[in-house]
């Protein structure tokens, strides 16, 4: 029961990474505030928390709309009466070749990838700085450490996130709140599915093709699962990572080539 007593607010928690992640945390001690862009997956997933003995409360929101940042945080707040833990999750891709890549292309990836995980983390930082003490983890990416052809509005959202979590952690360390990030390969979720969906369309090859490319180059010989993120999420949202902060850590089965 590494995160008992305390409580998270894991934005995109609905499906995938952010799923997983919420689970964890509940199995490990954890409360968690879960919500999502999409409703249904937010009740199911708090629905699976309350099972495992948790509190849970969905809500639908969108992380890239201000007064929704607020209504999370004031939720968490009247819910919990603390926010220990935010893990920004939400996130998108779409693949593009950059000469096509329009202004509101740019403009969904980068408000949705960065810009909102900036002023999630500035509302609740302001919680956290009042108790003088919790953790921000940010998702990051394997695209946030090298570029890529057809993702250069994802790429420079992830590594805008490292950026991000540097300067937080620096900002707000003497405050009792720490910043890290976790960069995964490829993991097995719905994102993948519609990344290779439109990659393989792209090079006109059947659906499937770019996907298990990637997945063949992976060392550890398999595909990424949701769970094996979530476990670095756990760590590092735990005491055992009380003296990190600052970091991105990969977490992709050692893969190289992207
Ligand atoms: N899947 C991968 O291979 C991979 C690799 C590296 C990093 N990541 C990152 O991990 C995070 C989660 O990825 P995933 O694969 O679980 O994605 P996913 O597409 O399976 O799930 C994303 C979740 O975020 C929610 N969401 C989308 N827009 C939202 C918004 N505006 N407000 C609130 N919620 C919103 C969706 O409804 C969904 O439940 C993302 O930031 C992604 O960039 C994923």
């Amino acid at each position: 029961m590494r995160l008992a007593g305390k409580s998270a607010i894991i934005t995109g928690a609905g499906r995938g990474i952010g799923r997983a992640t919420a689970l964890m945390f509940a199995r490990e001690g954890a409360d968690v505030l879960a919500p999502d862009l999409d409703l249904a997956s937010s009740e199911a997933v708090a629905k699976e928390i309350l099972a495992l003995g948790r509190k849970a409360v969905a809500m639908q929101m969108d992380v890239t709309r201000m007064a929704d940042i607020q209504r999370m945080v004031q939720t968490a707040v009247r819910e919990f009466g603390k926010i220990d833990i935010l893990v920004n999750n939400a996130g998108i891709t779409q693949v593009r070749f950059p000469l096509e890549l329009t202004e509101a292309d740019w403009d969904r990836t980068l408000n949705l990838n960065l810009k909102a995980v900036f002023f999630c983390s500035q509302a609740v930082a302001r919680e956290m700085v009042a108790r003088k003490s919790g953790v921000i983890l940010n998702a990051a990416s394997i695209s946030g450490r090298t570029g890529k052809p057809m993702l250069v509005d994802y790429c420079a959202s992830k590594f805008g996130v490292i950026g991000i979590t540097q300067s937080l952690a620096m900002a707000l360390a003497k405050h009792g709140v720490r910043v890290n990030a976790v960069a995964p390969g490829i993991v097995d979720t719905d994102m993948w599915v519609s990344i290779d969906r439109e990659w393989s369309a792209l090079e006109g090859k059947p659906t499937g093709a770019v996907k298990q490319a990637r997945v063949a180059n992976i060392p550890l010989g398999r595909i990424e699962t949701p769970e094996d993120v979530a476990k670095l999420y756990t760590f590092l949202a735990s005491d055992d990572a009380s003296y990190i902060t600052g970091q991105t850590y990969n977490v992709c089965g050692g893969l190289q080539l992207n």
